[in-house]
C-alpha cells in the first residue's frame, strides 16, 4: 500500500484514493521467461474532489510501454475493425468537406475530401479508410506502426503533446477532424494533449474521443479497465472540466457497447458551439453522474474484492472436483486480474490467445503461458476462464458457447 499522497494530473490538487490494486507488473510486458525480472507498480485508483477526474497513481514511463514490442494490434478484432469502418464511413458523411469529382461522361459521386489526423493510430485500422486523402497518424509503438505504414497509412513516431501538434499544423496545415479511441486516457500529460488538439483542429473542427465509461465499469464491477497503462477513466463531468481549460467543449455524447461499455464525444472549440439541446444532454448525464459520490467509489471498491472472493471459489471449487481450467484472451486487463488475486499456473496453466506477439510468452507477474488459439480446440478444454469478456459475442461464434463452461472473471 502506497501512503503517499497524489496530486491530480489535471488540476494539481490533492486526490483521495478509493481502491488499491496491489503491486501489478507492466500490464502489456509479456515475459519470454519464467525469470524474467519484470518492475512492479502499486496499483492505487484514485478521485480528484476539485475537478472530479479518475486516475491512478503511479505509472511507468511511457517510453517504456509504447515500444517497438508493443502486443495490441487493434485488428485483432473483426468486431472491432467493423466498429471503426463504421465511425470513418459516419465521419466521412457527416464532418468531413465533400467534394464532387469532375468525371467525364461518369457519374458525380461526392467524396471526402480534408484533413484528418488520428492519435494513437496503432497498425491503421481507422485510417485505412482515408488514404486518398490528406490523412496523418500519430504512433510511437514501432510495430504496430510499421503495421500501420504497410497498409499505406502515414504516419509519425511521436507521443502527441502541444509541440507535436504545432509541427503538424507547421507541415501540413490545421485539421478538420481528430479522432482518438482508446488512448486519450493512456497519456499522462492531459493539459499537453488537450491544448495541442485545440491548437490543431481548424475553425469548425472536431474532435471524437472515444474511451471506456466509468459508468460501465461501476456498473460491471469492470475493474480489470484499471491497469497502468491505462492512466484515466472517462466520466462526462471531468472530461468537461479538462475541457473548459482549453477553450474545448463538448457538443454531443454516444454510447457504445464495444471494450466493456465505451463513451464517445464530439468535441469543438467553444468558440464555435451555439447553445443547443447538446448543452441540456451533457448536463443530464452530468447530473446522473453526480450519483458517483466517494461513498459510490468506496461501495466499488467493496464489491471489488467480493468480485475477487468470487472467482477464487469458483476456480477453487472446479479444481477440487478434479476439474481443468484455461484462460482465453491474454489481455492487458487480464494482468489486473492475475495479479489482484493471486491467479497463476496452479488454477490456470495456460491462456489462448491469437497475438502472435505474445505466443510461448508467460502473462506479467505469472507463470501461466499463453498459447496460440489454433490449440483451443484441440485441446478441447471444458471450464474456461473468459479474460476477454468485452469480445465474449465474437469469442461465443468462433469457438462454441454450449460446448463449453464459459466463466467470467468480473462481476459479482
Ligand atoms: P482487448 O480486451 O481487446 O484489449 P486489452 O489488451 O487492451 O485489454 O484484448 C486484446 C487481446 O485479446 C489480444 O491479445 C488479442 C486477444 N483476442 C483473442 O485472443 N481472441 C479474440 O477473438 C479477440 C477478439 C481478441
Ligand atoms: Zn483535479
Amino acid at each position: 500500500m502506497t501512503g503517499l499522497k497524489i496530486a491530480c494530473r489535471v488540476c494539481s490538487s490533492t486526490t483521495k484514493k478509493f481502491l488499491e490494486l496491489g503491486q501489478q507488473p507492466v500490464a502489456n510486458r509479456f515475459k519470454d521467461d519464467i525469470l524474467s525480472r519484470e518492475e512492479k507498480y502499486f496499483l492505487d485508483v484514485v478521485f480528484c474532489p476539485d475537478c472530479f477526474t479518475i486516475q491512478i497513481g503511479k505509472c511507468p514511463d511511457v517510453a517504456n510501454v509504447y515500444t517497438d514490442e508493443y502486443p495490441f494490434f487493434t485488428s485483432s478484432s473483426d468486431y472491432m475493425i467493423k466498429h471503426f469502418n463504421e465511425l470513418a464511413e459516419y465521419i466521412k458523411r457527416v464532418y468531413l468537406p465533400t467534394f464532387f469529382p469532375v468525371i467525364p461522361g461518369g457519374a458525380r459521386e461526392p467524396q471526402a475530401n480534408g484533413f484528418i489526423v488520428e492519435i494513437g493510430s496503432n497498425d491503421g485500422t481507422f485510417l485505412k479508410n482515408f488514404t486518398n486523402i490528406p490523412h496523418l497518424g500519430i504512433e510511437p509503438a514501432g510495430n504496430v506502426r510499421s503495421e500501420a505504414i504497410k497498409n499505406g497509412v502515414q504516419c509519425w513516431d511521436s507521443f502527441f503533446d502541444v509541440g507535436v501538434a504545432g509541427a503538424i499544423v507547421q507541415s501540413m496545415g490545421k485539421a478538420d477532424v481528430v479522432v482518438s479511441t482508446n488512448v486519450f486516457g493512456h497519456i499522462p500529460n492531459r493539459n499537453s494533449t488537450l491544448q495541442g488538439i485545440s491548437d490543431l483542429l481548424k475553425e469548425g473542427g472536431i474532435w471524437i474521443n472515444e474511451e471506456a465509461y466509468l459508468g460501465d465499469i461501476l456498473e460491471k464491477i469492470s475493474y480489470d479497465q484499471f491497469y497502468n497503462e491505462h492512466i484515466f477513466y472517462s466520466t462526462v463531468a471531468s472530461f468537461k472540466q479538462a475541457l473548459d481549460r482549453h477553450d474545448l467543449g463538448i457538443f454531443d455524447v454516444d454510447f457504445y457497447n464495444v471494450h466493456g461499455g465505451s463513451v464517445r464525444y464530439f468535441v469543438s472549440h467553444k468558440r464555435n458551439m451555439s447553445e443547443s439541446a447538446a448543452s441540456k444532454k451533457v448536463d443530464h448525464l452530468i447530473d446522473v453522474e453526480n450519483l458517483y459520490s466517494f461513498d459510490r467509489l468506496k461501495h466499488f471498491a467493496v464489491e471489488v474484492k467480493r468480485s475477487k472472493h468470487k472467482i477464487l471459489g469458483q476456480l477453487h471449487m472446479i479444481k477440487s472436483w478434479g476439474g481443468e481450467i484455461v484462460g482465453y484472451g491474454a489481455s492487458a486487463k487480464s494482468t489486473t486480474i492475475l495479479n489482484y488475486c493471486g491467479i497463476d499456473r496452479d488454477l490456470i496453466p495456460v491462456i489462448y490467445d491469437t497475438t502472435k506477439e505474445k505466443h510461448h510468452k508467460f502473462c506479467p507477474g505469472t507463470n501461466i503461458q499463453v498459447m496460440p488459439h489454433y490449440h483451443f480446440n484441440g485441446h478441447n478444454p471444458t471450464n474456461v476462464v473468459l479474460f476477454i469478456w468485452n469480445h465474449a459475442s465474437e469469442v461465443y461464434k468462433k469457438e462454441g458457447f454450449k460446448e463449453r463452461n464459459w466463466i467470467i472473471p468480473i462481476g459479482n
